[in-house]
């Protein structure tokens, strides 16, 4: 069993592990942990947000990637955050189904699922598809199969009454209409987003996601992403989150980008493999995520995904970290956040937005 907490303590959540080792920083590197803004927002009841357990732990001699893990798991584990693991917005459906990836910078170890349902926790499964297995990525039933046969707890339903009466509501105003017509490819999206500005559903959660990327003290990067999709997705519906080099690509000589936001934009242009190659090639955190922005603005061109300045309309975030522990969030839209935390403690920082 390769993970280094045992299987039970792993499972429980991220039970701390407090022996703080003797820590020789390997020059220039700065511990850091780094997510989208809802890192340092939801506690699940608790006292601690993602971003400031993930660093606790990592900093106190947990594997870089699983606490990360153990961060995520308070967002997933939260019925307030209604775009991530258990009551996140189900599909057109009324199901709820979750994608995760997961990567381990030092150990190259990278594993996913998509489209699993009754796991609350669908980043404990993408780790141990990562640290147990062959492969890199298991969906639907097979996921979900696999890890009720890894001990983990299998429910029939994810939804909360917030996010089965937001579904209802979408169903109520818009069956059939959410399939595009390929004649006219028109207003799919236009019921979910109208619900968004009535405060049905946070503007935030309608692609929302969490993307939590760290370096520990002795340079290791690792990186996790977990969602519950696209709100009232097409059932099997696939976005970013789970697919490696989309959602979230982790090279530990350069380090780490993942993605909140529309997931078709980015999976067409698979810009966290592209966030780091460009930090490889030399650009800050900053520089390299502006370029996959740009890189996006430029391959949409429908004019469903633009707004009335021929700009894209959608929302997408990266949140990019090098392997120094230099780090930046950007945003294809203005006033966007991210969550931080490093010695000086959990904060939110302004990403740099491409169209302000
Ligand atoms: N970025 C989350 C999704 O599109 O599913």
């Amino acid at each position: 069993m390769p993970l280094d907490l045992s299987r039970r303590e792993f499972l429980q959540a991220g039970a701390a592990v407090a022996v703080a080792p003797t820590i020789i920083l390997p020059q220039g590197v700065k511990p850091v942990v780094i997510s989208s803004g809802n890192g340092n927002q939801f506690k699940n009841g608790g006292t601690e947000t993602c971003v400031a357990r993930a660093f606790r732990l990592m900093t106190s001699g947990t594997d870089v990637l699983e606490s990360l893990i153990a961060g995520v798991n308070i967002v997933e584990l939260d019925p307030l955050d209604t775009s991530v693991g258990y009551g996140g917005l189900p599909n057109a459906h009324g199901i709820v189904q979750l994608d995760s990836c997961c990567m381990h910078g030092p150990k190259k170890w990278a594993g996913g699922v998509a489209s699993i349902e009754g796991v609350r926790t669908p980043s404990k499964v993408a780790y141990i598809v990562a640290s147990s297995t062959d492969h890199h990525l298991l969906v639907g039933k097979g996921a979900k199969d696999f890890a009720r046969n890894m001990g983990l707890e299998i429910e029939a339903d994810l939804n909360t009454e917030r996010s089965r009466a937001a579904w209802l509501e979408w169903m109520r105003r818009t069956d059939p209409g959410h399939y595009l017509d390929p004649n006219k490819r028109g207003d799919g999206l236009e019921a979910t987003l109208q619900m968004s500005r009535e405060g049905w559903i946070d503007p935030e959660h309608v692609w929302g996601t969490i993307n939590c990327n760290g370096i520990n003290p002795k340079g290791e990067v690792a990186g996790v992403t977990t969602t519950s999709g696209l709100a009232f997705k097409i059932p099997g519906r696939v976005g970013d989150s789970p697919i490696l080099g989309a959602g979230l690509y982790v090279d530990n000589a350069v380090g780490a980008a993942g993605s909140t936001g529309r997931g078709e934009a980015n999976l067409y242009n698979l810009c966290s493999y592209l966030v780091v190659e460009e930090m490889r090639r030399g650009k800050s955190p900053k520089d390299a995520g502006m370029e996959a922005l740009k890189r996006v603005a430029a391959n949409t061109v429908e004019k469903r995904l633009l707004n009335e300045r021929g700009r894209p309309a959608f929302g997408l975030n990266f949140y990019v970290l090098d392997a120094k522990g230099r780090h930046a969030g950007v945003a294809m839209q203005g006033g966007a956040k991210y969550a931080v935390c490093d010695e000086n403690g959990p904060r939110l920082e302004n990403c740099e937005a491409l169209f302000a």
